[in-house]
């Protein structure tokens, strides 16, 4: 656990002096689960919607996107059914002042203490689960007592009743307004927009990536767990016969998008069907990835069958049906949910690393993959003189319109090499006197360091290949493929 600690502080120091995540507001302080990307961090960010969007529109031609807005009619929200269900349980500890959530309460205090009762273990577990399945708060705070759970800082059991929290942000403007808590809503409202403008024919997608807000009163881990975040969304709609078959076909399709970010191996994710539902769904699966501090969430896979066009429909009088080979019908959904900062986090703490070089020296490189890096490539002259600073300032300007490069000549080669291997640039391509006679650079990769000499011409060549979204799009798309072939 102080591994984690130790190296999670070194990240979120790493992500600031690097220019990639700014506690929000600092110069007020900051503001608790709320940060803004920097000048690389949003490079990067950007690359990352990217890879996602053309995923779904590019390689599924029956995707199409949508951008709506954050805020909505507040009818929206009470047919979704986040005014009444959406919330989280809260306890509050009366000396400390803080915030729980009793659950997670619980599942630390057993996780801690009956290491060596799994009995014990599985049967407190067993009457939490039942307990919230239930609704039966007071059995969950009997739970509390009766384990003697304390407060970790006071040490003391002084703590209120256990009570709902709705996790949505609410805005007074005369009419009560809230901050979209998920994109999803967006998607729903314009459904019959989106299918009558394009043409829509069953099975079909609604892909959308933007900001959602939430309540988190147990805001941690840094990206992990925001009040303001990124959500990459797609409703799937299909005919309510077909959603097993799109629940699997979603499920297998993003572990393998994940895989091809190749931030581990299949031991880094694993798939958890969920024991407690969101109000919206009917079945539901957490894609979960290996963080620093263990196993968590990062993508959820929901049927939300009719659940939320029926709700629409109902409240808001109006028709949202397809009309297809002579039926009228509200179509299933299936829902993939992706946390854009979480996903950041996920590829910027498994490509941060410390490397003992063969001079014994360390190095701190940023491993992303290629195809992510904020900075594709770095031009340098090797030194400040003697022409080189020119030739350098032209390789860069002809080819800045093709590639996002940096130019640099404030340090010594070393140190520039060093900069660019801690924000993850993959080559860098240094001018130097060979340059003038043979119009050739030195080529050096960010992972092995080894340098090799290549003519100019080929430097745009070279950066297009190995670092474009092509290679990795090209690999989804023979998944794409194969699954259509076999199941359509
Ligand atoms: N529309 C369905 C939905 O929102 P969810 O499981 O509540 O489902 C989906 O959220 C994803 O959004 C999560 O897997 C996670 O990646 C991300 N997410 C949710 N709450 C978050 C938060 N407070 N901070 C950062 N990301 C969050």
């Amino acid at each position: 656990m102080k591994k984690c600690s130790y190296f999670f502080d070194f990240l979120i120091s790493h992500a600031k002096v690097y220019g990639f995540i700014f506690p929000s507001s600092e110069i007020y302080g900051g503001l608790n689960a709320i940060y803004d990307y920097g000048p690389h961090g949003v490079e990067l960010k950007n690359n990352i919607k990217e890879f996602w969007w053309k995923s779904m529109t590019l390689l599924h031609e029956n995707i199409v996107g949508v951008d709506s807005s954050i805020l909505m009619h507040s009818d929206v929200w009470h047919a979704s059914g986040h005014v009444d269900k959406f919330n989280e349980l809260l306890i509050d500890h009366k000396d400390s002042k803080k915030r729980y959530r009793p659950e997670i309460l619980i599942q630390e205090y057993v996780k801690k203490n009956f290491l060596n009762n799994p009995k014990k273990k599985e049967e407190i577990l067993s009457r939490l689960s039942q307990s919230l399945e239930k609704k039966d708060l007071g059995d969950i705070k009997v739970l509390i007592d009766e384990l003697c759970i304390c407060d970790p800082v006071f040490k003391t059991k002084n703590w209120t009743d256990i009570r709902h929290f709705n996790m949505m942000f609410k805005i007074k403007n005369g009419k009560d307004l809230y901050l979209r808590p998920e994109t999803a809503q967006g998607v729903f409202s314009n459904f019959h927009n989106i299918v009558k403008s394009s043409r829509m024919k069953i099975p079909f997608g609604i892909a959308q990536i933007g900001k959602s807000f939430r309540n988190e009163f147990i805001a941690r881990r840094f990206l992990f767990r925001m009040r303001e975040f990124e959500q990459m969304e797609m409703q799937f709609f299909i005919l309510p016969e077909e959603e097993i078959k799109w629940y699997e076909y979603w499920k297998e399709n993003r572990l393998k998008w994940h895989l091809e970010l190749k931030l581990g191996d299949k031991t880094s994710y694993q798939l958890c069907d969920h024991d407690h539902l969101s109000h919206y769904a009917s079945a539901g699966s957490d894609i979960e990835f290996h963080f620093p501090f263990g196993f968590q969430e990062i993508e959820g896979i929901h049927s939300r069958r009719d659940f939320d066009l029926k709700n629409h429909e109902f409240f808001s009088k109006k028709k949202i049906r397809i009309f297809e080979w002579k039926k009228n019908y509200i179509p299933y959904v299936i829902e993939t949910s992706l946390g854009l900062d979480r996903l950041f986090l996920a590829i910027f703490s498994s490509s941060l690393k410390k490397e003992k070089l063969k001079n014994g020296k360390i190095r701190i490189v940023l491993k992303l993959p290629y195809f992510l890096s904020p900075i594709k490539a770095a031009i340098f002259p090797l030194v400040r003189k003697d022409g080189l600073q020119e030739i350098a300032k032209k390789i860069f300007h002809d080819m800045k319109i093709h590639h996002r490069l940096v130019y640099d000549e404030k340090e010594s080669i070393g140190k520039l090499y060093r900069r660019q291997d801690a924000i993850g640039t993959p080559f860098c391509f240094t001018v130097d006197y060979d340059t003038i006679k043979t119009d050739t650079v030195t080529m050096r990769n960010r992972d092995s360091m080894e340098q090799k000499r290549i003519h100019i011409k080929e430097i745009s060549k070279i950066i297009k290949q190995e670092t474009g979204f092509e290679k990795v799009l090209k690999k989804l798309y023979h998944f794409i493929l194969f699954f259509s072939y076999f199941s359509l």
